[in-house]
C-alpha cells in the first residue's frame, strides 16, 4: 500500500468582514444571542465580483506553492462544494482546472456538503494507490449566495471561504492513516439547499436556491457522531485519546463541539477552533482550520490528529493523520 500525505496547504477568505453586531442592525437578533449560542462572532462575505471558483482558485495557488508542486504535475483536481459556480454543470473543479493550468488532471466535482474535505482525503488516498502523481483538493463554499439573510435561524452561522490541500505520495513516518466515511439518508430532511431538479416545473419556476435547516435535528446528530468517529478510529488503529494531539472538527457550532468534548471527556482546548472569527465554511472549514494551524505552528511533525466532518446528506465521517 502506497502512503499518502499533505504536502501543501492553502486558504482564502473574502475581505468583507461582517461582525455580529452589523447583522443585528437589520435583524431580529443580537450579538449576546449569536455568541452565546454558536460562538460567532465574525463571518467573511465576498464581493459581487468573486465567484466560488475565483476563490477555489486562490487557495489552489497559496496549497500548491506550498507543496513545491506545478500545476501540470496534478493527476486530480477533487473539489468539494455546497454553492458551484454553476448549477450543476460544468463543475467548479472544472474551472479552476482551466485557471490554473493543470492541463493533465482530472477534475471532478463531489457533493458530501460539510463533510466534503474528509470524504475527499479519503477518495484522494484510494486513487493514488494506482496513480502516482499529486492531487489537488480544493473546498469552496460562498453559503452568502444561498442563505436567506431575512432568516435569523440561519443566515448569523454561516460565512465565505475556500482553502486546499495537496496530497502526495509519501514514504516517510507523515501519512493519512485511516479514515472512516459514512452516510445516513434517514436525515436528508435536516439540511438542505432548495432549488434543484426534484420538481417537475423546475426550469420555469421561481426557483432560488435556498438553505433551509433543522437546528435542533442536526445538533443531536453532530454530538452523537463525532464520539462515535473518534472512538472507531481510535479503537481500530490500538490509539486512546492521550495519543490524539488535535481534534479538527467541522466549525458549525462552539456549543456542537463543546458537547462533544464531554462526551469524550477531552477539555475543549484539544479542538482546535476557529469559527469565531470566520463561522461555518461548510466543507472548507476543516482544511481552513488545518491552514491556520500551520501557519501559527501549531502542526508539528509526528502529531496524530484526528479531523471530524459531519452535515447535509446526512453525511460524516473523520480521517487519523499523522503529521
Ligand atoms: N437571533 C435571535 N434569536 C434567534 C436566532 C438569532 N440568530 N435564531 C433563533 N432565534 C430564536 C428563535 O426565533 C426562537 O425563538 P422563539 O422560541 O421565540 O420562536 C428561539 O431562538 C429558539 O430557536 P431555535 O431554532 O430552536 O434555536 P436553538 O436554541 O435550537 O439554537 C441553533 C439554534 C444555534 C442553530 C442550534 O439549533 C444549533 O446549534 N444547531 C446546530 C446546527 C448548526 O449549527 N448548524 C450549522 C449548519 S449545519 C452544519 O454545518 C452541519
Amino acid at each position: 500500500m502506497f502512503h499518502v500525505k499533505i504536502s501543501g496547504l492553502g486558504s482564502y477568505l473574502p475581505e468583507r468582514c461582517i461582525h455580529n453586531n452589523e447583522l443585528a442592525e437589520t435583524l431580529e437578533t443580537s450579538d449576546e444571542w449569536i455568541t452565546s449560542h454558536t460562538g460567532i462572532s465574525y463571518r467573511r462575505i465576498a464581493a459581487p465580483d468573486e465567484s466560488p471558483s475565483s476563490m477555489a482558485i486562490e487557495a489552489a495557488k497559496i496549497a500548491l506553492a506550498d507543496a513545491g508542486v506545478a500545476p501540470e504535475e496534478l493527476s486530480m483536481i477533487l473539489l468539494s462544494t455546497s454553492t458551484p459556480d454553476y448549477a450543476p454543470i460544468p463543475s467548479t473543479s472544472c474551472l479552476v482546472q482551466e485557471a490554473i493550468h493543470a492541463e493533465n488532471s482530472v477534475a471532478i466535482d463531489i457533493t458530501a456538503a460539510c463533510s466534503g474535505f474528509v470524504f475527499n482525503l479519503e477518495l484522494a488516498r484510494g486513487y493514488m494507490q494506482f496513480h502516482d502523481r499529486p492531487i489537488l483538493l480544493v473546498a469552496t463554499e460562498m453559503m452568502s449566495r444561498v442563505i436567506d439573510w431575512s432568516d435569523h435561524k440561519t443566515c448569523v452561522l454561516f460565512g465565505d471561504a475556500a482553502a486546499a490541500a495537496v496530497l502526495t505520495r509519501t514514504e516517510g513516518e507523515g501519512r493519512i492513516i485511516d479514515s472512516y466515511i459514512r452516510a445516513d439518508g434517514t436525515g436528508k430532511n435536516f439540511l438542505k439547499i432548495e432549488g434543484g431538479c426534484r420538481k417537475p416545473d423546475s426550469r420555469n419556476a421561481h426557483n432560488p436556491l435556498t438553505l433551509y435547516m433543522e437546528g435542533r435535528a442536526v445538533f443531536t446528530f453532530a454530538i452523537r457522531i463525532i464520539p462515535d468517529i473518534v472512538n472507531i478510529l481510535l479503537t481500530r488503529n490500538g490509539l486512546t485519546l492521550d495519543d490524539i494531539d488535535w481534534l479538527v472538527s467541522h466549525q458549525a457550532n462552539y456549543r456542537i463541539i463543546r458537547s462533544a468534548a464531554a462526551r469524550l471527556k477531552v477539555p475543549e482546548s484539544r479542538f482546535f477552533m476557529n469559527l469565531q472569527n470566520v463561522a461555518n465554511t461548510a466543507s472548507a472549514t476543516v482544511p481552513l482550520a488545518l491552514h491556520e494551524m500551520q501557519q501559527k505552528g501549531l502542526l508539528k511533525k509526528g502529531m496524530k490528529i484526528i479531523t471530524l466532518g459531519f452535515g447535509a446528506g446526512l453525511t460524516y465521517g473523520g480521517n487519523l493523520i499523522q503529521w
